[in-house]
């Protein structure tokens, strides 16, 4: 998608008054605001719905615009080098004296940080003197958006401005990985783990279980269509929507493919507009085929097993 820059300037003016706008990123849509502002940031809490203990992750343009909000270690010079800007979101210390609204990281001394991707955010952010405080642009525990037209539907016109910038390319939300202390992947990803424990040289925990809660985003509520969903099915029932990950030569009007031939990052980019799609087609139950556990499956997976707790 071509940039356009009077839209982008739009967005600014959103922006420096305070208001939060839909954004693109290319994880998920984000609802965005001043990360350094108190009024701009509760305004996201309210208009998700999001419990205020679950904080928020700050987007940045570029690792020296981060350098006056956190201290950075050598395990993130790493992975930055390698994979910003793209799908990973760090967990840094908050340098003291920040200028970060106490609302974003729910009085934490730990940050979230990510470097998106996509080409109309980089624009936008260069234009802002603050980072964007954005979690995923969804009603929460609801599927995150991937088009423009996926935040208006959360959210109508009670978000004043979405800047579009197409379909979202990864599809899924960034992973997640700490680096405070003992470092270790809190939630999957668009990034598949075992390419960061291949940076870092070590092997990293993965601590993504929903019993002991450190990222709400690990709740298993989150994510959810909005009507049950089952996973590892080979035959769905009567009137069921079914997910297939790959294309096959039968054309139903309840078989919902991911993929052309099995390809996990394909099925990654589609997923959530599948569900959404299901949801808004009136189907009361979602059938979903055995996905592979490899790369982005993993993450996928993941996703379905917590909208499978709906
Ligand atoms: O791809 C993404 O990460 C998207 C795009 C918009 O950037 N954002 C996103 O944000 O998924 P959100 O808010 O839906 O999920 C962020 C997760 C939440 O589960 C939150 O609990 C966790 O990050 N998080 C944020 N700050 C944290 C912190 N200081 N410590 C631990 N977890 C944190
Ligand atoms: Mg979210």
């Amino acid at each position: 998608m071509k940039i356009n820059h009077s839209n982008i300037k739009k967005a600014k003016k959103y922006l420096d008054k305070n208001y939060c706008i839909g954004v693109p990123t290319e994880t998920v849509y984000g609802l965005a605001a001043n990360a350094y502002s108190n009024i701009a940031v509760k305004k996201i809490f309210r208009l998700k719905k999001r419990p205020k203990t679950n904080p928020l992750i700050v987007h940045y343009l570029d690792i020296d615009s981060l350098k006056k909000d956190c201290l950075i270690n050598n395990d993130f010079i790493k992975l930055y080098k390698e994979f910003s800007p793209g799908p990973i979101t760090y967990i840094l210390k908050l340098k003291k004296g920040s200028n970060i609204s106490k609302y974003v990281t729910n009085k934490s001394k730990n940050l979230a940080v990510r470097f998106p991707k996509h080409k109309a955010l980089k624009s936008l952010l260069k234009l802002l003197n603050y980072p964007l405080a954005a979690p995923s642009a969804n009603i929460s525990t609801r599927v995150s958006a991937v088009q423009a037209t996926d935040v208006k539907e959360e959210f109508g016109s009670k978000v004043k401005y979405i800047l579009d910038g197409g379909k979202c390319n990864v599809g899924l939300e960034s992973t997640i990985v700490k680096l405070v202390g003992k470092p270790c992947i809190l939630r999957l990803g668009g990034l598949d783990n075992t390419k960061i424990q291949r940076v870092l040289g070590y092997k990293i925990t993965i601590n993504t279980a929903s019993n002991k809660i450190i990222t709400p985003g690990q709740s298993r509520l989150h994510y959810s269509p909005g009507i049950p969903l089952k996973m590892n099915i080979v035959k769905p029932k009567k009137n069921q929507a079914f997910i297939l990950i790959k294309e096959r030569k039968i054309k139903l009007d309840n078989y919902f493919y991911l993929s052309k031939k099995c390809d996990l990052n394909e099925a990654a980019k589609n997923l959530y507009s599948c569900l959404r799609k299901i949801k808004n087609k009136g189907y009361k139950s979602i059938a979903v085929e055995k996905i592979p556990n490899k790369g982005l499956g993993k993450t996928i997976n993941d996703r379905l097993n917590r909208a499978s707790s709906y």
